[in-house]
């Protein structure tokens, strides 16, 4: 029986970097999740004839969004649905099988690397046919939706049992359950080298990952433990909970420290890495040395053409703003264009679909490619194995090349969280006034050559995108930028990104806090951080 059910539209259902997200109780509420899922139906002119892709990370509320999602797809006379068993699917899996079963799209219910639980976060995102993130023309469409709601259907039925792989349906809608990792462990095979990555392991090479009780850890033992032949036990964290163990599944310094502490210990293993919430995010850290997200994409860059996949090199490389220049460095060497886009996925989706970009990443520890519309936690890793086993050389040993070759650019974010939104605001009100005045002043020795507020035109369809980060240029390749996070769920977090170009030869091997430190001085004193925040010291720093 299909019921109509009369609503009060909500206020704030306004989708963020990546999708809705909020409280899991603000989502629990009556009709809450039901009015947003209604206006993704509406913003992609609804679900008539076709077929969806739905899963998430598994957290608290995956499995009763899941099964909302479902039943008001099945009375709005969706064809098809494909489900991972038990409502589970990374998000760079959902993202591939978007694409593999040519689908109209696809959701993804989770809050990627933010907490899971009851009095945690729960979010829920829609993905294009392509396999990617919503654009801004669409996610604004569905913002305007929230707004003028007044009713949606739902079927009324006994839920169908999703821990049953086979076909299964609700109504007239088909429901397909599959095994969550099976198509994306074979697109990892055809990527590449297995044999020699088996090879290298089987020499002796070690490693650890940690999967935070999140989503990865069923990806993660099916392809490193049960295709790659490393140990049982590999796989740390491997069973994904609904509150992630009560880990902070952020795959950085700060939140992965046990991961940290066993690769910066004694009998650390030749390589460590870890995944987010939903699988998107990686972090690799090698015996005794962590490697930042912007040189990791730099890195793989510069090598990625010994994995069978990018054999034929790249295309492009894309990053977003306030992720480092190490990779347009590798760009200008190989001769192949480079893009800067706004912060989020999302934009490199045109680039990646008009074969503009084959290699995407982002500081916010997102590395991925062209053989999905997401990043793709377990694809870095997978390419780093194989770039480790042809070069046979250890972490450090490829590092060190690489900043020989191309230099370094020391690199961190501070992050502060937890700001009281207005001093946030007031914060970045004031930098983005200050702007016509920056240029040319001199901070703890450096001079400013530019300032402004980043906005971007996408090269493909033209769509303009403003204020996205306030810029500060030093000379000597020195700068900082300032954002307030748009993925938080309480108050704001006020990111500063801070970047420095070392030439090399010499000091190319210092800490890159100390390397940093007049560049950290002046970021605090532009922005007056103290005043408006009270901090005198991050949270986060990557
Ligand atoms: C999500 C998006 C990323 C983006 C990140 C930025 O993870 O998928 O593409 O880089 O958010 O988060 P922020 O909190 O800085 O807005
Ligand atoms: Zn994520």
């Amino acid at each position: 029986m299909i019921r109509t059910i009369p609503v009060t539209a909500f206020a704030g259902q306004k989708p963020g970097t990546s999708g809705l997200r909020k409280k899991t109780r603000v989502f629990m509420q009556p009709h809450y999740l039901e009015c947003f899922v209604q206006a993704i139906f509406a913003s992609i002119g609804g679900v008539a004839g076709k077929t969806l892709v739905i899963g998430g990370d598994g957290r608290f509320y995956n499995d009763r969004a899941t099964h909302i999602i479902l039943a008001m797809a099945a009375a709005q006379g969706a064809a098809r649905a494909i489900i991972g068993q038990n409502g589970l699917l990374s998000t760079p899996a959902a993202s591939h099988l978007i694409r593999l079963h040519k689908t109209d799209g696809g959701m993804i219910l989770s809050a990627s690397h933010n907490p899971g639980g009851e009095a945690a976060d729960f979010g829920i995102k829609f993905n294009m046919p392509n396999g990617g993130p919503a654009p801004e023309s669409i996610t604004n469409a569905m913002f305007a939706a929230t707004q003028t709601l007044t009713s949606y259907d739902i079927y009324d039925a006994p839920a169908p049992n999703l821990a049953q792989i086979g076909q299964t349906a609700l109504g007239d809608m088909r429901i397909d359950i599959i095994n969550p990792v099976t198509a994306h462990a074979d697109l990892m095979e055809t990527l590449f080298d297995f044999p020699a990555i088996r090879a290298h392991i089987a020499a002796g090479f070690t490693m650890r990952f940690d999967a935070m009780c999140a989503i990865t850890g069923p990806y993660a033992v099916e392809v490193l433990e049960n295709r790659l032949g490393l140990p049982a036990g590999t796989v740390t964290h491997a069973t994904p909970l609904p509150d992630f163990g009560g880990m902070h599944p952020d795959p950085n310094p700060t939140w992965a420290h046990e991961l940290m502490d066993e690769m910066m210990g004694q009998n650390a293993p030749d390589f460590g890495a870890a995944s987010d919430g939903d699988g998107d995010r990686n972090m690799v850290v090698g015996a005794g040395i962590y490697v930042s997200p912007s040189d990791s994409l730099a890195v793989l860059a510069a090598n990625a053409h010994l994995a069978p996949g990018y054999a034929a090199g790249l295309e492009g490389i894309a990053r977003s703003m306030p992720t480092s220049a190490a990779a347009d460095r590798v760009a200008r060497a190989l001769n192949i264009p480079y893009f800067e886009t706004p912060t989020g996925w999302k934009f490199f989706g045109t680039l990646l679909d008009a074969g503009h970009a084959t290699l995407c990443g982002e500081e916010s520890f997102g590395t991925g490619s062209d053989h999905v519309r997401e990043k793709d936690g377990l694809w870095a890793v997978l390419l780093w194995l194989n770039i480790l086993a042809s070069r046979n050389q250890s972490v450090a040993e490829i590092m060190t090349d690489h900043w020989q070759t191309y230099g370094r650019n020391y690199y961190s974010r501070h992050d502060f969280e937890g700001v009281a939104t207005e001093n946030a605001d007031a914060l970045m009100a004031a930098l983005r006034a200050a702007l016509p005045t920056l240029p040319g002043q001199t901070i703890e020795k450096m001079t400013i050559k530019s300032a402004d507020d980043f906005a971007y035109t996408d090269p493909v369809d033209g769509s303009v995108t403003t204020q996205q980060g306030i810029r500060i240029l030093f000379a000597d390749d020195c700068r900082i930028i300032y954002r307030l996070s748009g993925t938080g769920t309480e108050g704001a977090t006020l990111r500063v990104y801070l970047e420095r170009y070392q030439p090399g030869p010499d000091n190319l091997h210092l800490d890159a806090q100390a390397a940093l430190a007049p560049i950290i001085a002046a970021a605090h004193h532009i922005a007056q951080i103290k005043v408006h925040t009270t901090r005198t010291a991050p949270d986060v720093v990557t």
